[in-house]
């Protein structure tokens, strides 16, 4: 410690999750998540349906109270900041279902996805990262096709210079070849030097981008390791894997603890 404080403040996890339990009234989602992103590094969350993967990022970008646990960004605790304050700290958050304004132009999505209402040389970056967006500028986002809309809400991240992106299920209900676009726009934007969450369905697309792997089942991590751990097993026996109340969430089965041949 000691030797600069950006540059102590620069190692520190771009996201860590501790002992993160959250829900919905009187259903409990997630029991005792954990995660630790470091900066610049891609972590792939997979799991089942139902297994708490939207609940985890919702919590993250602060739409859902968490129970108990902690959320750092940067070394910065944010569990109790709303979801402006956390977006303000350096998290953009990309919804499931294409977080663009449908009745607005992409010109006007992008205006308002500018922070403080800074325009030019913003539009010109973004405009520059995704060719494609010239000539929709004058385009309802509700008429562009599902790729389109995609690469519009992830747009939202070259405007805002975050640290932390969540992006979930960005392939949902496109077409592979489609897929492959957006999924070469994310690799663009991690060469961007921010830290991504990524929930998604494709897990070789997520492998094949990830630095590290968590699966989630049933509100607990079963999984956690290197995307080429992960990569090396079977990782769909850990999408059934029971893990009950009793056993501790902080000791999850790893790549290494636990290969299957
Ligand atoms: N708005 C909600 N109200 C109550 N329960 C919900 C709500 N959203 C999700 N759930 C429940 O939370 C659990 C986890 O859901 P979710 O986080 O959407 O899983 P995943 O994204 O992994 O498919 C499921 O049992 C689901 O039924
Ligand atoms: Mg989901």
């Amino acid at each position: 410690m000691g030797r600069g404080g950006e540059t102590v403040r620069d190692q520190r996890p771009a996201l860590e999750i501790d002992g993160l339990h959250s829900g919905y009234v009187a259903n409990d989602v997630l029991h005792g998540v954990w995660l630790s992103v470091a900066p610049g590094s891609v972590a792939a969350i997979l799991g089942p349906n139902g297994a708490g993967k939207t609940t985890l990022l919702r919590t993250i970008s602060g739409f859902l109270p968490l129970r108990a646990g902690s959320v750092h960004l940067r070394g910065i605790k944010l569990s109790a900041a709303d979801p402006v304050a956390r977006a303000q700290a350096g998290l953009c958050a990309i919804p499931e279902g294409r977080g663009v304004f449908g009745g607005l132009t992409v010109r006007e999505n992008l205006r308002l996805f500018a922070p403080g209402g800074r325009r030019g040389g913003d539009l010109a970056r973004v405009l520059d990262r995704v060719p494609r967006l010239n000539r929709l500028l004058g385009r309802t986002a509700g008429t562009l096709s599902g790729g389109e809309q995609q690469m519009l809400a992830l747009s939202r991240a070259y405007l805002t210079n975050p640290s932390v992106i969540t992006i979930d299920e960005v392939s949902l209900g496109l077409a592979p070849i489609v897929v492959d676009e957006v999924f070469e726009m994310l690799t663009d934007l991690r060469r961007s030097g921010a830290a991504m969450v990524l929930v998604e369905q494709y897990v070789q697309r997520a492998l094949a981008l990830a630095d590290s792997v968590c699966v989630l089942n049933r509100g607990r991590v079963t999984f956690a390791g290197s995307a080429a751990q992960a990569g090396s097993i079977d990782l769909h026996d850990h999408y059934f894997r029971q893990v009950g109340p009793g056993d501790d969430p902080a000791a999850p089965v790893t790549g290494e603890a636990q290969s299957h041949a």
